[in-house]
C-alpha cells in the first residue's frame, strides 16, 4: 500500500442527529435533548424531522416505557426559527402546511414529560404544551410573544393555553406578548411542578418517567388517552369513553396480576399485556 493510500483514515459516519441528542438515561426511558445551543434551540424544520424520527423510535420501542424531552439551562427552546420564517409568503406556508409536522408529537402514544429549563417561547411553550407533563425549573420563563413580530402563536398556543388556564389570562399573554415566569405557571396549573436547582429538572423528569414505565404500559396508554379526550369530548362522552377504556383493561393481564398482588401483599409483576 502507498503511503499516500495508507494516511486516508476511514470516513466517520455522519451523526444520525445534529439538531438534538438521544439518550437512555435508564433502559425504559428515552431522554431527547434539543441541542441548538447557538440559536436557543430555535425550533427549524431539521430540528423539528429529527424530533418527529426520534419520538416515533421511541414510541415503537417496546423496551420504553415515557418520554422525556428537555433544552439546555438557558433556553429549552426560543420558538419556531424566526430566521427560516422571516422571507416566507403566504401561498408557501399555506400550500404546505407550515407546521403540520409540529402535530406528530401528539399522536405519540407513550407519556412525553416536559424538563422546561431557561426560555420557552412561541413555539417552545408549544412544543411544551404538547407535552402530556410539564416540569419547569424555577428559571424556566414562559411566553407566546408572537404578537412582537406581527403574527400569532401557530403552534396550538392559542387552543391549549385558553384550554389549560382559561380565555382572559390566555388573552392578556397572546395580545400583550408578555412573559410569565415558572412560579406563575405552576400556580396557573400549566406546569405539574416547580423543580430547583440546576439540572435536577432533567433529573426529576426521568425519575418520574421512570415510574411511569414501570406501570403496566396498556393502562398507561389507556390513562393518557382518558386525560387527553377531556380536552375533545363533553363531559357525558368523556366518562363514558373512560369507562369502556376502564371496562376494557379487565382483558389484560396486567390487571389480573395488578390485583391479585395487592390482595396476595406483594409487588405485582406487570408483562405489559
Ligand atoms: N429563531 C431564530 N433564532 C433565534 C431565536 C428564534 N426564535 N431565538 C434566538 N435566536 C438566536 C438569536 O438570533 C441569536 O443568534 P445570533 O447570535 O446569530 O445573533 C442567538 O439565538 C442568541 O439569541 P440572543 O442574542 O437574542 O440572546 P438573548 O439572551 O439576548 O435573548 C431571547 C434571548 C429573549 C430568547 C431572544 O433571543 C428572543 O427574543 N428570541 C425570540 C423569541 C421569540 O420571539 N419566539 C417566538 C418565535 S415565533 C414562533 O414561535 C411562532 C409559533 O408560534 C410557532
Amino acid at each position: 500500500m502507498s503511503s499516500s493510500a495508507s494516511a486516508v483514515k476511514p470516513s466517520e459516519p455522519a451523526p444520525r442527529f445534529t439538531n438534538i441528542i438521544t439518550s437512555r438515561p435508564e433502559p425504559s426511558v428515552g431522554l431527547i435533548t434539543l441541542n441548538r445551543p447557538k440559536a436557543l434551540n430555535a425550533l427549524s424544520t431539521p430540528l423539528f424531522k429529527e424530533l418527529n424520527e426520534a419520538v416515533r423510535e421511541l414510541d415503537e420501542d417496546p423496551e420504553v416505557g415515557a418520554i422525556v424531552i428537555t433544552g439546555s439551562e438557558k433556553a429549552f427552546a426560543a420558538g419556531a426559527d424566526i430566521k427560516e420564517m422571516k422571507d416566507k409568503e403566504f401561498s408557501d406556508v399555506y400550500k404546505n402546511n407550515f407546521l403540520e409536522s409540529w402535530t406528530l408529537l401528539t399522536k405519540i402514544r407513550k407519556p412525553i414529560i416536559a424538563a422546561v429549563s431557561g426560555y420557552a417561547l412561541g413555539g417552545g411553550c408549544e412544543l411544551a404544551l404538547m407535552c402530556d407533563i410539564i416540569l419547569a425549573s424555577s428559571t424556566a420563563t414562559f411566553g407566546q410573544p408572537e404578537i412582537n413580530l406581527g403574527v400569532i402563536p401557530g403552534g396550538g398556543g392559542t387552543q391549549r393555553l385558553a384550554r389549560t388556564i382559561g380565555k382572559s389570562k390566555t388573552m392578556e399573554l397572546v395580545l400583550t406578548g408578555r412573559n410569565f415566569s415558572a412560579a406563575e405557571a405552576e400556580r396557573w396549573g400549566l406546569v405539574s411542578r416547580v423543580v430547583e436547582g440546576e439540572g435536577k429538572v432533567v433529573e426529576e423528569a426521568v425519575k418520574m418517567a421512570s415510574t411511569i414505565a414501570s406501570k403496566g404500559r396498556v393502562a398507561v396508554i389507556a390513562g393518557k388517552e382518558a386525560v387527553n379526550a377531556a380536552y375533545e369530548l363533553n363531559m357525558s362522552e368523556g366518562l363514558r369513553f373512560e369507562r369502556r377504556l376502564f371496562h376494557g383493561l379487565f382483558a389484560t393481564h396486567d390487571q389480573k396480576e395488578g390485583m391479585a398482588a395487592f390482595a396476595e401483599k406483594r409487588k405485582p409483576k406487570f408483562n405489559h399485556s
